[in-house]
């Protein structure tokens, strides 16, 4: 996983194909009711061609990056603070069953799909599983906007990505 220094600015990058391209997202990049695959990555790793491309292929880095449409809301957790920015919600992609990436959200239901067994994770009521063998909900990595208006992360994920036999390093 990636840990970022005190005061370092974590970056969210779209994957254009091209690993040395850093294409940052701003909250406008995804309509209401889209998606996007991102990754973080850290402000020192940008000059860093080697650190970039180790960032991009971190097992555990890819956040599914979802925008609600205007009518749709999060139920709110009690005691916790938000996470999100605006309508805009991050989460890892990788599902908390076996570790396969998710690959579509349903807007109308607010459902995050995982190919490999069909879990479902329901981002209405913060990634949830609604359906499937996953247990545990996708973690939530806390967003924000940077003074130039790209998305950045404000802290690690909330809570460990991937299935529970997944070694954890810290
Ligand atoms: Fe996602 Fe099994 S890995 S449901």
């Amino acid at each position: 996983g990636w840990k970022a220094e005190k005061g370092e600015k974590v970056y969210l990058r779209r994957h254009t194909g091209n690993f040395h391209e850093v294409s940052l997202v701003r909250p406008e990049d995804v309509e209401p009711g889209g998606f996007e695959t991102v990754f973080p990555f850290r402000e020192s790793e940008r000059e860093d061609e080697h650190a970039l491309v180790a960032a991009l292929k971190r097992a555990d880095a890819p956040v599914m990056l979802i925008r609600l449409r205007p009518n749709q809301a999060v139920t709110k957790r009690a005691g916790q603070e938000d996470f999100n920015y605006g309508d805009l919600y991050a989460y890892s992609k990788i599902c908390t069953h076996l570790g396969c990436p998710t690959s579509l959200f349903e807007q109308q239901t607010g459902l995050l799909l995982c190919p490999c067994h069909q879990s479902q994770f329901d981002v209405f009521e913060y990634a949830k599983p609604r359906f499937g063998p996953a247990t545990r909900p996708l973690p939530q990595l806390p967003i924000t906007v940077d003074e130039d208006g790209y998305l950045v992360a404000r802290s690690d994920f909330i809570e460990a990505v991937g299935p529970a036999f997944w070694e954890r390093k810290s």
